[in-house]
């Protein structure tokens, strides 16, 4: 028989496979190098000033919407300003050296860069407001941040943790009194006190799990 390719194609033809292989092999060190640093959970990062919630939170007393001024009204539950430390900075603590960023922040007009602790990829919309109206709680999302010296991220924000909530949120919501309560214990049964506050705060779960809810 004769033969009708050269030795040679057959490398090529093999070629694809190594190729495919050699592309496994880099994404998964991609993702390797990806996953834990987007995912980074229940690690604390550096901050510019040692900032506490347990502190200022637990011990303090101070609510959180007083920093996050944003979070009832808008997408961003934001960072609080420089100024907003200082109102009470200026008169208390003044002259300790873990403020002294606060302090330099101030006198430079330059904003304190605080690294980012949970985040969700771009082509991800999400909006603090609704949830909070909706009876969802920072704590539900954020974990005990009351109780965090640094900052850290309690959950990673896979897409199936959040559809998994979109679809059933009775297992999740509380009343929106208590949104703000670290402590907060349904009075009876989850699954009962969820169905109800559902069809009180009239939550539309048909399409809640949709795609273009989260991708738009
Ligand atoms: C006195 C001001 C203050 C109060 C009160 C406060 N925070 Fe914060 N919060 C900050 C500052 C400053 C940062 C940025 C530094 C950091 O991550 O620790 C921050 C960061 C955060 C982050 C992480 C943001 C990110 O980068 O992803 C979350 C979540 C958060 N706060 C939730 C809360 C919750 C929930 C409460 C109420 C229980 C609260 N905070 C009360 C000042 C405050
Ligand atoms: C409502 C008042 C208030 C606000 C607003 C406030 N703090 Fe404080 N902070 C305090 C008090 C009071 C203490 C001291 C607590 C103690 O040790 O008894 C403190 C302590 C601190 C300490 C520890 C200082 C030390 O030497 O131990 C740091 C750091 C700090 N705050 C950072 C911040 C930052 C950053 C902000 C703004 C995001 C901020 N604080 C906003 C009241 C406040
Ligand atoms: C349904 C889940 C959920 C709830 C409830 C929630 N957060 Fe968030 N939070 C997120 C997600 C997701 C991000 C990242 C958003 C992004 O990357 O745009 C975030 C980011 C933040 C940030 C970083 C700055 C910003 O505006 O993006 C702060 C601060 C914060 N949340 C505070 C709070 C506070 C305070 C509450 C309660 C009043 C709260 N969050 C309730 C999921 C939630
Ligand atoms: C613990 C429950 C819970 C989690 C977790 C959760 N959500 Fe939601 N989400 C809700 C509820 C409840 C609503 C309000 C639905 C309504 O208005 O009827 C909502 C509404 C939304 C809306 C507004 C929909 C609209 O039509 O305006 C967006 C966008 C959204 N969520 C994105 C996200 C993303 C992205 C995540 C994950 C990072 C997430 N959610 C995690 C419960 C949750
Ligand atoms: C409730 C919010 C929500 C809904 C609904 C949703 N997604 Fe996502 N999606 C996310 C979040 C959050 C991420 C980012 C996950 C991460 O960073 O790990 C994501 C990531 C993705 C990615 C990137 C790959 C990945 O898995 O990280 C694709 C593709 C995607 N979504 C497609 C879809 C499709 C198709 C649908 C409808 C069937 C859908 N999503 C519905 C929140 C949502």
């Amino acid at each position: 028989m004769p033969q009708v390719f050269r030795k040679s194609s057959n490398v090529i033809a093999k070629l694809p496979l190594v190729f495919g292989a050699g592309l496994l092999v880099v994404i998964t060190l991609v993702g390797a190098n990806i996953t834990p640093y987007t995912h980074r959970v229940g690690v604390a990062l550096d901050q510019p000033a040692p900032f506490s919630h347990k502190h200022h939170v637990q011990e303090l007393g101070i609510d959180c919407r007083y920093c996050h001024t944003g979070v009832e009204k808008s997408s961003f539950a934001g960072i609080p300003a420089t100024e907003t430390c200082l109102t009470c900075h200026s008169q208390i603590w003044t002259n300790s050296p873990l403020l002294a960023p606060i302090r330099d922040s101030f006198t430079s007009d330059t904003p304190l860069r605080w690294n980012r602790v949970n985040n969700v990829p771009d082509f991800v919309y999400f909006d603090h407001s609704i949830h909070i109206a909706k009876g969802v709680s920072c704590y539900t999302c954020h974990g005990r941040v009351d109780e965090m010296n640094l900052t850290f991220k309690s959950l990673a924000f896979e897409m199936s943790w959040c559809v998994n909530c979109h679809r059933n949120p009775e297992e999740f919501v509380r009343p929106t009194d208590e949104i703000f309560n670290p402590e907060y214990e349904p009075k009876e049964e989850q699954a009962r006190v969820g169905r109800a506050l559902v069809k009180e705060y009239d939550i539309r779960t048909e399409q809640l799990a949709d795609c273009w809810v989260c991708h738009r």
